[in-house]
C-alpha cells in the first residue's frame, strides 16, 4: 500500500462511523471516495446516488457508467485516477444535499486533498465546482478555463448526469477532460 493509500485509512474510518448530519441515518453505505493517486488526477462529483450508496464506491450507476466511456475516450485510465465527491452519503431521493450537510462534510474532502495532493483537479457539476471555487458564474462560463483550488489547477466541467440529459454538453466535457490529462502529464514531466 502507498503510503497516500496508507495516510487515507484513518479518514475513510472515519467518515465511515461519521453521524455528523441527517445523511446518515438513510445511508447504506459511506462513499468515501476510490481509486489512486498515481496519475495525480482527483476527479470530484456531487453526492453518492442508489448504486453508489448499495456499493460503497463512488460513480458505478449510470452516470458512473458515462464517466467511464468519456474517461476511455479521453485516455485516462479510470483505476489510476482517484474519484470522490463533495458529499459522501447519498442524499434521499437523489436531491441536491444542502449548505449544512455540505459543510459538515467538507473536512472530509479536504482531508482527501491534503493527503492526495493531485497535479491537477476535475469538478464534475456546479455542486463540486462551487465547493473548491465558491461564486456565481453558470458552468458555460466556468469550463474551457483552467482554475485553481488552493494553487491545484482545476478543470470544471459538466457533470454526467447532465450529459445523459443533454447529449450536446458530451464534446465539451470531452475536450475538458482532455485538459485534465495534458495538465497531469505536464506536471509529471516537469516533476520527472
Ligand atoms: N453522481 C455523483 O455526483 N457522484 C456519484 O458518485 C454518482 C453519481
Amino acid at each position: 500500500m502507498s503510503a497516500v493509500e496508507t495516510a487515507l485509512k484513518p479518514i475513510a474510518a472515519k467518515a465511515a462511523r461519521c453521524t455528523a448530519c441527517v445523511l446518515a441515518e438513510t445511508r447504506t453505505k459511506v462513499v468515501f471516495g476510490s481509486g489512486s493517486a498515481r496519475a495525480g488526477i482527483v476527479i470530484i462529483g456531487e453526492a453518492p446516488g442508489a448504486n453508489e450508496d448499495a456499493q460503497g464506491l463512488p460513480f458505478v450507476g449510470r452516470s458512473g457508467q458515462l464517466l467511464d466511456r468519456l474517461l476511455t475516450e479521453t485516455g485516462i485510465v479510470r483505476d489510476d485516477v482517484y474519484i470522490c465527491n463533495v458529499v459522501k452519503c447519498r442524499p434521499p431521493q437523489n436531491r441536491d444535499p444542502r449548505p449544512e450537510e455540505v459543510a459538515t462534510c467538507a473536512p472530509f474532502l479536504r482531508a482527501q486533498l491534503e493527503t492526495l495532493r493531485p497535479r491537477v483537479l476535475c469538478a464534475l457539476g456546479l455542486h463540486a465546482t462551487r465547493w473548491l471555487l465558491p461564486g456565481k458564474e453558470p458552468m458555460a462560463k466556468l469550463r474551457g478555463q483552467i482554475l485553481e483550488y488552493r494553487s491545484i489547477p482545476t478543470i470544471a466541467t459538466y457533470h454526467p448526469a447532465a450529459i445523459l440529459r443533454n447529449p450536446r454538453l458530451k464534446d465539451n466535457a470531452l475536450a475538458d477532460l482532455k485538459r485534465v490529462r495534458e495538465i497531469a502529464e505536464d506536471a509529471a514531466k516537469r516533476e520527472a
